[in-house]
């Protein structure tokens, strides 16, 4: 493959405010640092993948202005291919003003702008590049009718996608699981699509067979600091991954680090255990909420113990 991953989603750029504790409705508070990043689902995973060491692509879309501009200078300075990343004049770039409380916890505020006209046509002109991948990763943040039509293409072609249904829906038509190798949410977002409570891991474990019976290759559940829950259609018993404890200074984009991971693994590590693949991007994961922003927090692979790279499942485990 040409690309070891294509991502198909949103650019953002994140206005962070810190504050020790988020504002209730009308109401005004003060914030103690403040800092502008580069965030948007897609992008964050997309540049994950890439500082892991992934041959990366991004097709997305900008507005013509200052942000825009300086998202496309971000993605070439991590190596990712902008080819099909377009600028539009019809709206602005994406933002997304975000408050990070004392527990490093976030409340979010999303205008798509750009985002929202990435349109089919723009997959059909990235066809090539979506073709020639060895994994293709989507989420919710653009039109969905987009992610479905980018999804059945992969598909068509013998990529293996990843779908992280972020941010939350309440439901999500069948083919979106059918279409994914990998079905990827959270605890929030698993709770809205299957209406169970998603707290504990055995609540996961429900959850992840009830995303399996919807037609998903392989569930993954992600609980944060309790790690994640994973099942696949061969061996429907849900298993729990954990993860080294972390003190979270902001937690903000690490579900992100973990899909960027994983498409990383599964493109590059194919030999490794879907097991060890998730835990592995677990740690990576970790590793970003130990820092503050969202990409600014993203490793890249020398900061990181190479036993994450290594080619074989480590032996004490
Ligand atoms: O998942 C975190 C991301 O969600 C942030 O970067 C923000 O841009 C929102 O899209
Ligand atoms: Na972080």
């Amino acid at each position: 493959a040409k690309f070891d991953v294509v991502v198909v989603g949103s650019c953002m750029t994140d206005l962070v405010s810190f504050v020790p504790r988020l504002p209730k409705a009308g109401e005004t508070i003060h914030g103690n640092k403040f800092l502008m990043g580069f965030g948007g689902k897609g992008a964050n995973q997309c540049v994950m993948a890439a500082r892991l060491g992934a041959n990366t692509a991004m097709v997305a879309k900008v507005g013509d202005d200052s942000f825009g501009q300086r998202y496309i200078e971000n993605f070439k300075q991590n190596g990712v291919n902008t080819d099909h990343v377009g600028i539009t004049k019809e709206a602005a770039t994406g933002v997304a003003p975000i408050s990070v409380n004392a527990n490093g916890e976030n409340s979010i505020v999303i205008v798509s702008g750009a985002n929202d006209i990435l349109s089919e046509d723009d997959i059909k002109s990235a066809k090539s590049v979506i073709k020639s991948s060895s994994v293709c990763v989507c989420q919710l943040e653009i039109n969905p009718e987009v992610t479905h039509y980018t999804l059945s293409l992969a598909k068509k072609n013998g990529v293996q996608t990843i779908f992280n249904p972020a941010p939350a829906l309440s439901w999500l038509d069948c083919f979106y699981y059918r279409l994914s190798d990998v079905f990827c949410a959270n605890e929030s977002e698993a709770e809205l699509l299957t209406g169970l409570s998603v707290k504990t891991i055995e609540d996961a474990e429900k959850a992840v067979i009830m995303i399996l019976e919807r037609g998903a290759g392989r569930a993954v559940i992600t609980l944060g600091g309790k790690g994640s829950v994973i099942g696949t259609q061969e061996n429907r018993m849900p298993i729990h991954i954990p993860v080294t404890p972390a003190e979270p200074v902001d937690t903000t984009g690490a579900g992100d680090a973990f899909i960027g991971a994983l498409a990383y693994y599964m493109a590059k590590f194919k030999d490794l255990p879907f097991e060890e693949i998730v835990r592995r991007s677990g740690e990576i994961a970790r590793a970003t909420v130990l820092a503050t922003g969202t990409q600014l927090s993203y490793p890249t692979r020398k900061e990181l113990s190479p036993t994450l790279f290594s080619k074989n499942v480590p032996r004490n485990r």
